[in-house]
Formats: structure tokens, sequence, C-alpha cells
């Protein structure tokens, strides 16, 4: 059966990758959360989605550039949530090592590599012991292999581009899992990747009558910002 995770928390009605939207996708009880990941100045693993921290909150700058105190002054941008804070790793581990989640980490180390991330964020997850409850994932395949021998967690690789085969890419990679954008994948890769046991996830499943589709397809992973609805959808199938 298909297990919903919430991308970026329950990003549809709270702030995106925030200790609240991760708190209200615990609540649908989805299965798990997936969220994203950079690095600061002063090497802490950051909950952001961009590279910088100009769309989601009010300040101004790259991630990179920031410290932990800096980006932590900064108040998430949207209405009704201004109180919320970007959070750092150890923030959601520690909260989340309390509850059965399972947290998919995409690396966001496509853009701009952070030298050491993969290393760091291994060692932080077992830090919490949550090695078995973790899967990471990233578009960048060179790192997606890197993954591969510093854990042994799961590891999923990322796509979101048309021609690109998924079998091809695990056996390049040796990754555990794919992840890739829905509009790409098709019911026949999706059957090789069933066929040679490997797990496919897709985001960003939000419409129901997708959601179903890919659900009947026999889809180990649903990633989408309603999890409520997903969480629904699934119910009525059982
Ligand atoms: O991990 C799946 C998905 O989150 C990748 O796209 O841009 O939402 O991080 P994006
Ligand atoms: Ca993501």
């Amino acid at each position: 059966m298909s297990k919903v995770f919430a991308h970026r928390g329950s990003s549809l009605n709270y702030p995106e990758n925030t200790m609240l939207a991760f708190k209200k996708a615990e609540k649908t009880g989805c299965y798990g959360i997936e969220l994203d990941l950079h690095m600061s100045r002063d090497g802490y693993l950051v909950v952001i989605h961009d590279e910088t921290v100009n769309r989601t909150t009010n300040g101004r700058g790259y991630v990179k550039d920031l410290t932990k105190k800096e980006l932590k002054k900064l108040s998430i941008k949207r209405k009704w949530f201004k109180n919320e804070k970007i959070p750092i790793l150890d923030e959601v581990l520690e909260w989340a090592a309390k509850t059965d989640l399972i947290i998919n980490i995409e690396l966001k180390n496509d853009k701009i590599y952070y030298e050491g991330q993969e290393e760091a964020v291994v060692q932080k997850v077992a830090e919490y012991g949550l090695e078995d409850r973790v899967i990471y994932s990233t578009f960048n395949h060179v790192s997606v292999k890197k993954l591969k021998k510093v854990t042994t967690s799961e590891v999923a690789a990322l796509f979101s581009k048309k021609g690109i085969n998924p079998l091809l890419l695990v056996r390049s990679t040796r990754a555990d899992a794919i992840h890739a954008n829905h509009r790409v994948m098709t019911e026949s890769l999706m059957k090789d990747c069933q066929q040679n046991g490997i797990p496919v996830r897709l985001y960003t499943l939000n419409k129901p009558a997708i959601i179903s589709k890919w659900i009947n397809a026999g889809l180990a992973g649903v990633i989408t910002d309603n999890p409520e609805l997903a969480e629904k959808i699934l119910k009525e199938k059982q």
C-alpha cells in the first residue's frame, strides 16, 4: 500500500519547512514528512527550500552566507504565521524522534554544493538514532553515490527531467529508490522499477485524480502538500 509523505510538511495550509507544518502533518496520520536541507555559514544544517531566504522570510541573502544566529532572527513571510522561524535540522529530528514518522531529508546540493554536508547530516541523524527512519534524497547524483558510501539508510535519486531511465539511474548511482516528478513518470517505467524491486515515490501529487491514479498503480510513496487529502483517498481505497 502507498505511503503518504507531507511535502515540506503540511505545506498547503501552513508555511513550508517549518515546525508548525511538520507538526500539523503528523496530526494527519501520514507516514512521513519531506524536508529540504541547506547549510549555514557556520556549518549548521538548515531546513529551508531555496538557496536564499528571500522568498520565504523577511530577510535577504544566501543561506550559505548567513550564520545560525542571523537566520534565527528572520521571520517566515506568510500571513498569519509570522512567528514561525527557519528550523535547524536538530529541532526537527529532536521532535521527530518522539513520533513514528519517516523523515525524507532532501539535500539541496544540486545548485550550490555544500562540502561535507553528506557526512554532517548522516552524523546528525545518528545522534538521534534515526538511521532506520530516514530516507535521503537529492537531485545531485554524485551526492547520491557519496551518500551510499557514508550511510546504510535508504538513499533515493531524484529527477524531474523527461528521458531519464530510472533503472539506469539506479544502476549508475546505486540508489535504493527513485523519487521523481509525477509529470515525467509513466506507468510503464514504474512497472519496470517495481519488477526490479525499486520503490518509486512521486512528487508533488496534490490533485485527487492524480493521487488516486498513482495509488491504483501501486506507487510506494505519495509526496504531497496535502497529506490530509492523500490519507483520505488512501483510506477510501482500503
Ligand atoms: O523531494 C521531492 C520534491 O520535494 C523535490 O522538489 O523543489 O519541491 O524540493 P522540490
Ligand atoms: Ca524537496
